[in-house]
């Protein structure tokens, strides 16, 4: 299985404010949709909460919503499926379920940790990841909501985040922001003896 994170930000981390993303590039929105079809995507309540109703799940994905609110006393998770075509959406009371759930479906490869803040922060103190998807704003926005910053202390003047480089090739220009992703380093580091 492969663990992605994918997120958008401005240069100091914010994420979102008052429970939307303070911009709007729907060229950014095109590349999310298209990176993370045919994957699970794992979100937290409130970002769930921000997709507007007609556009939630995620099509093409397998949606996983913690929230120990929307899975009330069910404590091994609530299996949703929306019409017109069947698309899955799964409550999860807490992470500690996370990894059966992904392990066990057959339909995808890869997971993608979309946000919000509690999200990011679990996958980057908890998971492996393979990838770091970043669409990194211009100029500074108001927000709310920030992604911690120390996954870009070394970004982009060394090139380099801990175990993580740039993907070759991966550093794009927009009007308004850049887009670029980290991969994990392959074989050993090498401070490692
Ligand atoms: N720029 C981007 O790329 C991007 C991406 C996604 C979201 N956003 C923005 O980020 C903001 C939302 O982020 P947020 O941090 O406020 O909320 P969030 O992470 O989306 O959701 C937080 C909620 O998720 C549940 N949760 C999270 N971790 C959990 C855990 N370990 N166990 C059980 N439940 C857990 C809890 O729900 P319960 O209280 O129900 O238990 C918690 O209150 C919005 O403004 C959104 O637009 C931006």
């Amino acid at each position: 299985m492969e663990y992605n994170l994918i997120v958008a930000c401005d240069p100091k981390g914010v994420i979102g404010k008052d429970g939307k993303i303070p911009w709007h590039f729907p060229e950014d929105l095109k590349f999310f949709k298209d990176t993370t079809a045919n994957s699970v995507v794992v979100m937290g309540r409130n970002t769930w909460e921000s997709i507007p109703y007609t556009r939630r799940p995620l099509a093409d994905r397998l949606n996983l919503v913690v929230s120990a609110t929307m899975a009330g006393d069910d404590k091994h998770g609530v299996v949703n499926y929306y019409f017109p075509d069947y698309t899955p959406m799964v409550v999860l009371p807490s992470m500690d379920r996370l990894s059966d759930v992904v392990e066990n479906q057959k339909l995808y490869d890869k997971v993608f940790f979309i946000g919000g803040a509690s999200i990011y922060k679990w996958a980057l103190e908890n998971v492996k990841l393979d990838n770091i998807y970043v669409t990194q704003m211009d100029k500074e926005y108001e927000g709310d909501t920030f992604i911690p910053m120390s996954i870009f202390e070394h970004f982009p003047i060394q090139g380099k985040v801990g175990d993580f480089e740039i993907k070759p090739n991966s550093l794009e220009f927009f009007d308004g922001y850049a887009r670029f992703c980290f991969t994990r380093k392959k074989g050993p580091s090498p401070c490692s003896i």
